[in-house]
């Protein structure tokens, strides 16, 4: 890698805000550095075990373009996620244990004296063939924030090869890049973190979990849609990075709704709602004084995911700060927003945040079935949703479902 594409990637990974779309975005530029077929990159993660503060490698993403091209157009692949021990034992686990590169030429052939093996497991379920890889660890002097391996490295003829030294090198370079971007995004996301934490200690409904699932969903249902319209690859990465950021903050502005309200175990009197419903101005209120993109879709996002698609949701057109209505009825009340005047990722959002809400469960209600869910989604399209973002949720519904059971497996 030369030192004009060092900068050119150090750029294009620094605009890059969130954290999970940036860990998709290294493996994809490794990937594409040493021309490798497949991939899949770890994370750091601290968990707790028997009571005690374990570091573990959690397996977060996977690309395979082989795999990928035998999918119909659109669609993702499916993969499972699990954690593996930072120990000897695997090749992973030994790059975070040691923080060296491995190098293997043929992962069925691994040298008798090595302390790892190789896990062929998933070459059994997938029907892969994995070859050679290459397993290299990212991070600082002081820390590890993950790992990443390469898979079977490809010659021009497309011809499955060794990776070289020439790749060891580059790639350390571009892991010493890539772990400047991390940490800076890994910042980003305990801040954001910290605010949802303010609004989970309120309304305990809104807890981590539920605003990554959203998140999740709402980038799923963005990459559909941005497919489907044949937006530019610049664009969609840029986009699905602020909505997933916009998505987590959704319901932030809880934090200044009343705990009475809040934690109340039943339904709200129409009093009570209409206090509740503020937690859209408000949240929207924190966003709104700062002209970055992510601000920018932060405030639509708290604003508007509780608009409806006919014009019956709320808080319709008022201005976050003054909380003066800027389009009004005869009596002076906000017009509901509708449509298109719903800015495209309260849209979203409202959708991914419905469906999570119905699938879990909350103080006032148990989680309903898969087919009261789908039945309700369905029925809301074209007066709570939008129809064609309610379509493409259900073209999707698959991958919307694998991620559900990614986060249960976490
Ligand atoms: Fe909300
Ligand atoms: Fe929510």
């Amino acid at each position: 890698m030369d030192f004009p594409s060092i900068l050119r990637t150090s750029s294009e990974l620094g605009q890059i805000q969130d954290i999970d779309i940036l860990l998709e975005r290294i493996l994809f530029m490794a990937r594409k550095v040493a021309n490798a077929d497949a991939g899949s990159i770890y994370e750091k993660q601290t968990v707790t075990e028997d009571g005690a503060e374990v570091d573990k490698l959690f397996f977060k993403y996977v690309q395979n373009d082989t795999l990928q091209k035998s999918l119909p157009s659109g669609e993702k692949l499916v993969y499972s996620r699990f954690y593996v021990p930072i120990s000897k034992e695997s090749i992973s686990g030994y790059c975070a244990f040691t923080r060296q590169t491995v190098n293997l030429p043929d992962m069925y052939n691994i040298p008798e004296d090595a302390p790892y093996s190789f896990n062929s497991s998933f070459d059994k379920i997938s029907g892969y063939k994995t070859t050679s890889t290459l397993t290299f660890p990212l991070a600082t002097s002081e820390r590890l924030l993950g790992v990443i391996q390469l898979i079977n490295k490809k010659d021009a003829h497309g011809n499955v090869i060794p990776f070289s030294e020439e790749d060891e090198f580059v790639l350390t370079n571009f892991a010493a890049t890539a772990t400047a971007a991390m940490q800076r995004a890994i910042l980003t996301r305990s801040m954001i973190l910290r605010m949802i934490k303010m609004s989970e200690l309120r309304d305990p409904a809104e807890t981590g979990e539920h605003v990554n699932r959203v998140a999740d969903y709402a980038v799923e249902i963005y990459d559909r849609w941005a497919h489907k319209h044949d937006v530019q690859s610049d664009e969609r990465e840029k986009f699905r990075d602020i909505l997933r950021i916009g998505a987590m903050l959704h319901d932030v502005g809880k934090v200044a709704i009343s705990d009475m309200i809040l934690k109340k175990p039943g339904r709200f009197t129409p009093e009570e709602f209409h206090v509740m419903k503020h937690h859209t101005v408000y949240g929207a209120s924190l966003f709104c004084d700062t002209l970055s993109p992510m601000d920018k879709i932060a405030m639509d996002v708290a604003l508007t995911h509780h608009e409806n698609w006919d014009g019956k949701g709320y808080p319709g057109w008022i201005d976050p700060v003054s909380l003066a209505p800027l389009k009004h009825d005869d009596e002076g009340k906000p017009l509901g927003k509708k449509e298109n005047e719903i800015p495209f990722a309260g849209r979203i959002v409202a959708i991914a945040d419905v469906y999570d809400a119905l699938c879990s469960k909350r103080v006032y209600k148990e989680p309903w079935s898969e087919e009261q869910v789908l039945e309700e989604m369905r029925a809301l399209s074209g007066t709570r949703f939008d129809p064609e973002l309610i379509d493409i949720f259900f073209e999707i519904l698959p991958v919307i479902k694998n991620t559900q059971k990614l986060y249960a497996q976490q």
